[in-house]
């Protein structure tokens, strides 16, 4: 075969989506895998987004919509950042894309040289690392532990900014880690990167799972800086409609379009047309977000306890739908202990690896109580087994 691009071959595959196919693969052949690996709701969208998509259909939307999105989209996100987040934006200000992953590429690109830097809190999504290499950036992860629920400290933002570096991403609520940064330390991170003219890319797409605490918009700090990443794959259980969007000044978002309008023309247009009546639509929205923060709230209070009480030690996220469990009582090497709970357990997590998370793993409440229960039981059984002396 003719040979592949170098950027291209040193990428990496998604870890969550490897353990998530290989834990379908084991349920298509026939094993009870309980998988808690994928990063999206199990609930299904609320019947009026049904409705739209429907209308969308019967109207005829077949056709091409402007490469950042339909005017009605992006005036119903203007309506959406000023309601939820008491901030002004023009439409000229807003680009949709398919989905909130697009919009972090199309920005990427449109803001890195080579050797940049990209300063980025750790444990993270593994997409910010692996879209900063394929613009040619570099990325500078900040640590952060679980004994401080994985909140960063300002000092190490401050000593790890040089004269290269152009970014810093923020994620709250965080995935993997669940954590939920307080007011304060985003307002000084914002007013920090303001000072050194260095970008602040917030990824607010888990901004309505909050369960204890409150979210805060770093946009709010310094909005001519800010870019934030946002969409209806989590609030609104849409993952696979694909729909994300940004917002931010007006040079990077229409850059931002420029690339979008040559790579991929723009967004589904049956599913933007869907994502203007979850946005409008507001108290039938605000009523399916109440009831999934209900069901995750419970679910993130079994599977946290239960998993402490067998020894694995695990803070207790206040937002997004995941946990970060210690799995060293299983196995010293993460990796290997996320295979053994697959293999021998039949429960599917995402080993930290890849989050720069040693000795632990991702799970995802997104799934029943039924589940998380088994789950627990499973891992109980597990650690009897290999005689860890627990429980
Ligand atoms: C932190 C974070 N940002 C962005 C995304 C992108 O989601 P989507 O492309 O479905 O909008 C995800 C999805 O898993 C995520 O976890």
């Amino acid at each position: 075969m003719p040979d592949l691009s170098t950027l291209i071959k040193a990428l990496k595959p998604s870890s969550t989506m490897a353990f998530n196919t290989k834990a379908n693969e084991m349920k298509r052949s026939g094993i009870d895998v309980i998988a808690m690996t994928a990063g999206e709701p199990d609930f299904q969208p609320p019947e009026h987004i049904f409705a739209a998509a429907r209308e969308a259909i019967d109207k005829g939307m077949t056709k091409y919509t402007a490469a950042a999105g339909t005017v009605e989209l992006r005036e119903a996100i203007v309506g959406k950042f000023k309601r939820e987040n008491n901030l002004s934006y023009e439409p000229s200000q807003i680009i949709v894309g398919t989905g909130g992953k697009q919009i972090l590429y199309n920005a990427f690109m449109s803001i890195l040289n080579p050797a940049d830097e990209v300063i980025i809190p750790a444990p993270y999504w593994v997409s910010y690392p692996a879209q900063v290499q394929l613009c040619g950036g570099v990325s500078v992860p900040i640590m952060t532990k679980p004994e401080n629920g994985f909140i960063p400290d300002i000092a190490d933002f401050k000593a790890a900014i040089t004269p290269k570096t152009k970014i810093i991403v923020l994620n709250s609520p965080s995935n993997p880690t669940g954590a939920v940064y307080p007011r304060e330390l985003i307002k000084d991170i914002v007013e920090l990167a303001a000072s050194k003219d260095i970008w602040i890319f917030t990824d607010d797409i888990y901004e309505h799972l909050i369960y204890d605490g409150e979210f805060t918009a770093a946009a709010g700090f310094a909005q001519d800086k800010t870019l934030v990443i946002h969409g209806a794959s989590k609030a609104y259980a849409l993952t696979g409609w694909r729909i994300g969007y940004g917002a931010g000044p007006v040079e990077l978002i229409k850059a931002m379009g420029r690339l979008q309008g040559q790579s991929t023309s723009g967004a589904n247009a049956l599913a933007q047309h869907a994502v203007v009546a979850a946005l409008n639509e507001v108290e039938k929205t605000q009523e399916f977000i109440d009831m999934t923060k209900r069901e995750y709230v419970k679910r993130r209070d079994v599977l946290v306890s239960g998993l402490n009480s067998l020894g694995l030690k695990t803070p207790k996220p206040q937002g997004a739908f995941y946990v970060m469990a210690d799995l060293s009582p299983i196995h010293e090497d993460e990796m290997q202990a996320a295979l053994i709970l697959l293999n021998e357990a039949h429960v599917g997590a995402v080993p930290g690896t890849d989050f720069l998370a040693a000795g632990q793993a991702r799970f995802s409440y997104a799934t029943g109580l039924e589940n998380i229960e088994k789950a627990l039981e499973r891992i109980e059984k597990l650690l009897k087994d290999r005689n860890t002396g627990c429980c």
